[in-house]
């Protein structure tokens, strides 16, 4: 009988000893917005289907900890209510390309007009991937819900039909979601605002390359949670080849996958400048409103400072490449 294995890479730790970590410092610099640790949160659509407070929890939150929050397109609350829940907050919008130009555009001027930081767009969704859960349960959102951002009941995900038998967020995406965007449109975003731009869901170091050829100011690894394409590598196993070709051209974020303070670690030291927070943002939502996103990022702030000075490091600057080595190990 023929022996199926596969070889899983594994990041170690060779820690450093004997250096004085009785202080450790955190503070994180993302996007020229200075934060209490590098440990941000992504954007998740739709959040008031976790809690009733949703975003605007999350918000709130993110401000206590200190750290920064990326809101989705396809928030439950307006771009403008989560800012007004938390005016100091440090913000981001995720931002889809709508097949309307304009519509794209009024988001972009929203998020200026409500003091958002940045704009990360999300380039790996040109159609929505095979989620077959959402095509079993024909995936609509509740009546009481709507994608706020947008008036009308189709743009607002809360139209009663015409999703059929597939998964109603695929069809949406079909129909409203650019599928012909190019490099050119991220020219045309940078153009048409002042505020930076990342480029969100960037898996290969080529893209990487073009990315700033085209003038970006920040690169997220992601693979959207595992959500898109299936069969595509970890984040942490590209991100090196990503930040050597980018060199210290732009900032390289990561995404999928961060549970623990060590991913934190080792994330940072193959070279993201932070990371991002998807599923446990959720979940500590579900459990208990902005507490428990508060509990969340209290935990990985805690499990990150004893990584970092189990490892020797004093502060980020220390964080770098040779603090980890790449094992495989064979499984049958
Ligand atoms: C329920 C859910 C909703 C998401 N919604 C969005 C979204 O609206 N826009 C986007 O760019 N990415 C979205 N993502 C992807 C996340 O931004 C992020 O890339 C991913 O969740 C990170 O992986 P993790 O969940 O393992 O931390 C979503 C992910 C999940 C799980």
């Amino acid at each position: 009988m023929a022996t199926l294995f596969c070889v899983l890479p594994r990041w170690r730790f060779f820690p450093r000893v004997l250096r004085d970590v009785s202080r450790v410092d955190m503070s994180a610099v993302v996007l020229g917005q200075h934060l209490s640790m590098p440990v941000c949160v992504a954007a998740t659509a739709m959040q008031r289907m976790a809690h009733p407070n949703g975003e605007t929890a999350t918000v709130r939150a993110c401000h206590t900890a200190g750290t920064g929050m990326m809101l989705s397109s396809w928030a439950t609350s307006t771009i403008e209510e989560v800012a007004e829940a938390s005016p100091d907050s440090v913000r981001w919008l995720q931002l889809y390309i709508y097949k309307d130009r304009a519509l794209t555009q009024s988001l972009v001027r929203r998020a200026e007009e409500a003091g958002y930081k940045g704009i990360f767009v999300t380039v790996d969704t040109p159609y929505l991937g095979k989620r077959r859960n959402d095509v079993r349960n024909r995936f609509k959102l509740p009546s009481h819900l709507r994608m706020s951002n947008f008036d009308s009941p189709d743009l607002a995900f809360s139209a009663k039909e015409g999703y059929g038998e597939d998964s109603g967020l695929a069809v949406y995406v079909a129909q409203a979601i650019d599928p012909t965007l190019r490099w050119e449109d991220i020219a045309w975003l940078k153009g048409l605002t002042h505020l930076p731009v990342v480029v969100k869901g960037v898996l290969r170091a080529e893209d990487a390359v073009e990315a700033v050829k085209y003038g970006v100011d920040g690169i997220l690894v992601s693979n959207h949670g595992a959500r898109q394409l299936d069969c595509v590598p970890a984040t942490l196993d590209v991100l090196p080849e990503i930040v050597e070709a980018v060199g210290d051209r732009v900032e390289v974020y990561l995404d999928g996958g961060v549970r623990r303070g060590t991913d934190v670690l080792k994330a940072l030291a193959l070279g993201a400048k932070a990371v991002f927070l998807g599923r446990p943002v959720l979940w500590g939502l579900a459990y208990e409103g902005e507490q428990g996103v508060g509990d969340v990022l209290q935990l990985l702030r805690e499990e990150f400072r004893l990584a970092l000075a189990l490892a020797g490091c004093r502060s980020l600057q220390e964080v770098n490449r040779s603090l980890v080595r790449k094992e495989f190990i064979s499984r049958i």
